[in-house]
């Protein structure tokens, strides 16, 4: 590790993350009610112009009329290329009950971003003597936002977790691809008469969690379109697994327990995690640094990726 030591990010499962339109009011207790770790109810994509208003007097309503558990409360706020969203930050700030737990910023392009909502709800949480400090979120969907993930993820003590959302992202970039995240027809290589599909998300994918990691903030797989593909989402969200990302967004219910599935770490994954620690544990008591274990090697960073395993493990536990 360098001098410099790496931060934990937020200790919160964030499994999955249900997306739902401010608009659509019959949703909301359904969202309340499901298993979904953290609830991003919709001001900006799904919400139509003509219908911005509304959408906000309906998810301040909803904060305080719904029994959300102990999930986390998320609202996307419209785009800062928008006239939208500083309308979305003070009705929120100043309306919203204290249940409210963050706000997620869309199509962020540069540390900039987060700065002027930082500002605006700096000012408004002191004037309005709020005592519950509002989290942020982003969504990295453009070349620009990926261009400076590094700087996006260190803009602000408030930022807590980054998502990819690939739709924009893909257009921003003019990538040839129609659906929203998973395998694409034309990202294939040859090996003789055979195509083997290679994964055209896995560079942002992995910029985004090195940036967040840096700067401990938790890394979020977005949407995955489809959602009559059931094993097209488990591929996309166990990808994203192994890749360091924690959760996946769920844009249909039917897509929640697939994601808590692939993001809660499976019963024998945490058993051998744990005899991999119980092995270095006899290792040390007899002054060795390596062991082997079920024939393989396991060292002094073996004990630090079965520990991501168990702490992971401990905290969804916990709930
Ligand atoms: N959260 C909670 N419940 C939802 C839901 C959501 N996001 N989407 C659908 N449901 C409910 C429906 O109300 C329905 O409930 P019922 O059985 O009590 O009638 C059930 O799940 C099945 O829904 P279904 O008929 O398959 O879908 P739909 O046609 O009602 O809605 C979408 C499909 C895609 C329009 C809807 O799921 C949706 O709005 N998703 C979120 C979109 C969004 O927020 N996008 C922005 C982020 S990318
Ligand atoms: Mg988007």
């Amino acid at each position: 590790m360098s001098f410099r030591l790496q931060p934990a990010p937020i200790d919160r499962p964030n499994r999955c993350q249900l997306f739902g339109p401010g608009s659509n009011t019959k949703l909301f207790a359904k969202m309340a009610a499901s298993d979904a770790d953290v609830i991003n109810l919709d001001l900006e994509d799904s919400v139509a112009p003509s219908d911005k208003d509304v959408a906000r007097a309906n998810i301040i309503q909803a904060i305080g009329e719904h029994d959300w558990g102990n999930k986390t409360i998320s609202v996307r706020i419209n785009s800062l290329d928008t006239p939208y969203w500083y309308r979305d930050v003070v009705d929120l700030l100043e309306q919203a009950p204290e249940r409210l737990d963050q706000i997620m910023i869309p199509k962020v392009g540069c540390a900039e971003d987060v700065y002027a909502v930082d500002a605006l709800v700096t000012a408004i949480e002191t004037a309005k003597g709020r005592s519950k400090k509002i989290n942020f979120e982003v969504i990295i969907e453009s070349a620009a936002g990926i261009a400076h993930v590094e700087a996006i993820a260190a803009s602000s003590p408030r930022l807590v977790a980054m998502s990819l959302g690939a739709a924009d992202f893909a257009a921003s970039m003019g990538m040839q691809t129609t659906g929203i995240g998973g395998t694409q027809e034309n990202y294939y290589m040859l090996h003789g008469e055979n195509r083997h599909y290679s994964d055209p998300w896995h560079w942002a994918q992995t910029a985004i969690v090195a940036a967040c990691r840096t700067h401990g903030v938790l890394p979020v797989d977005g949407p995955f379109g489809d959602f009559s593909d059931d094993e097209g989402y488990r591929a996309q969200a166990r990808r994203s697994a192994t890749l360091g990302m924690v959760g996946k967004w769920a844009i249909h219910p039917k897509q929640i327990a697939l994601a808590n599935e692939v993001f809660t770490p499976s019963d024998a994954a945490v058993a051998e995690a744990r005899e991999i620690l119980a092995a270095m544990e006899q290792a040390k008591a007899n002054g060795e640094g390596a062991t082997v274990y079920k024939g393989r090697l396991v060292d002094i960073a073996s004990i630090k990726q079965a520990e991501v395993i168990v702490k992971q493990s401990e905290m969804i536990a916990k709930g």
